[in-house]
């Protein structure tokens, strides 16, 4: 049984992690930094603590005893922001933390990094050895090149002497995804009903088997190296079509070209900037999707044995997770639905 601290426990990976954890017997210490998402943690037997990364308030006494650290609380760059300066930003607060965890000497850290530092590769499906060279190498988006710069700044703290493990998930959908984001995609097709489809390819993860992988890494995790925590390589047509089925609601029915996409995003840009969110469809996502990436998790799953929740179980466990915290309608209403669908109604009543 070991003592672990993970840093993020209230966000929709540290959850999955924390479990984990708990599921393995090991004593968990979970921190959180605003007491709006602790609900994440309730019923579990743990110690939370508070921890702002921006400031490091309370990170030295959470290290206090704990042999291993989950950091999966890395910064995300916000919409607009400029790319110098969010890169900046996210090696700071990366090397900050990393140093204050070196001076509690624990055994193991595990760095979540993100399968974006992986680049697409024509023709088949990308490996760890498939890495971005440089956050800066040619146009990524701000996403990768934010989490590229911060993956070589975790990458440089063991090469300084501090027993890291990086693991790279891909899109991740599952249960206590508070604070959507890639759980918006889910959304997007469920909630909105969004009637059309982009020509995109993406590759997909339960989020429970990216909370065990962590747990592993930490256990037989090699220092030093990446797994990526991948599953199913999927278009997004055929995600859309999962989540409808699952909704019990039709599937979106239009492809919409490229350039369509683009001036559709660019408007949702024109909306978000003038009431001050985040936008629907941001272009770099367009962009992004465009190339489409496709990934090979053999590592993981021969090193970590990565377990492989079919994607189906994901979808699902993440709809009635929305559904059962105030996201989505409740059940009642899909059965309604679903007798609009024919063949679905008997099944779903
Ligand atoms: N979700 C995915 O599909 C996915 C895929 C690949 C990689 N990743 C990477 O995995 C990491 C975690 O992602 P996630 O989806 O779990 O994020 P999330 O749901 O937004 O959760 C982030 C967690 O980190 C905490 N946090 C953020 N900034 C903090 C700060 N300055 N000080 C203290 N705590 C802070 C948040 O606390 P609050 O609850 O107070 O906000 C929350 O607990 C990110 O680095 C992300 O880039 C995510």
């Amino acid at each position: 049984m070991v003592r672990a601290l993970v840093l993020g426990a209230t966000g929709h990976i540290g959850a999955h992690v924390t479990r984990a954890l708990l599921a393995e017997g090991h004593q968990v210490r979970a921190a959180y930094r605003s007491d709006r998402f602790l609900p994440a943690l309730d019923g579990l037997p743990l110690e939370r603590v508070r921890v702002d990364l921006d400031t490091l308030d309370g990170l030295r006494e959470a290290l206090k005893g704990c042999a291993w650290v989950f950091h999966a609380a890395g910064y995300y760059p916000g919409f607009g922001e400029r790319c110098e300066q969010a890169i900046a930003r996210g090696v700071g607060s990366t090397r900050r933390v990393m140093e204050e965890i070196r001076r509690a000497e624990p055994s193991r850290v595990v760095f979540t990094s993100s399968a974006s530092t992986i680049r697409r590769v024509p023709g088949r499906p990308a490996t760890e050895s498939d890495a971005e060279p440089s956050p800066l190498a040619g146009w990524r988006p701000l996403y990768a090149a934010v989490k590229i710069a911060m993956e070589r700044e975790a990458l440089r703290a063991h090469e300084e002497g501090l027993p890291v493990v990086i693991v790279n998930p891909s899109v991740c959908l599952g249960e206590y995804d508070a604070h959507p984001f890639s759980g918006r995609l889910i959304l997007a097709f469920a909630k909105y009903r969004v009637p059309v489809y982009l020509e995109h390819t993406f590759n997909a993860i339960y989020t429970g088997d990216v909370g065990v992988g962590h747990v592993r890494a930490a256990e037989r995790g090699r220092l030093g190296e990446r797994y990526l925590l991948a599953c199913r390589d999927m278009t997004l047509k055929a995600f859309a079509a999962l989540v409808a089925s699952e909704a019990g609601i039709p599937p979106p029915r239009w492809r919409v070209p490229h350039g369509l996409a683009i001036t559709a995003a660019w408007m949702t840009e024109l909306i978000a900037w003038a009431t001050r969110t985040e936008p629907l469809l941001p272009r770099q996502a367009v962009q992004a999707g465009r190339t489409g990436q496709r990934l090979d998790a053999s590592k993981a799953i021969a090193e970590l044995a990565l377990p492989q929740t079919p994607i189906e179980e994901a979808i699902r466990r993440a709809l009635g997770w929305f559904e059962g915290h105030g996201y989505l309608r409740k059940r009642t209403k899909r059965t309604l639905i679903c007798a609009e669908v024919p063949g679905r109604a008997t099944i779903e009543r």
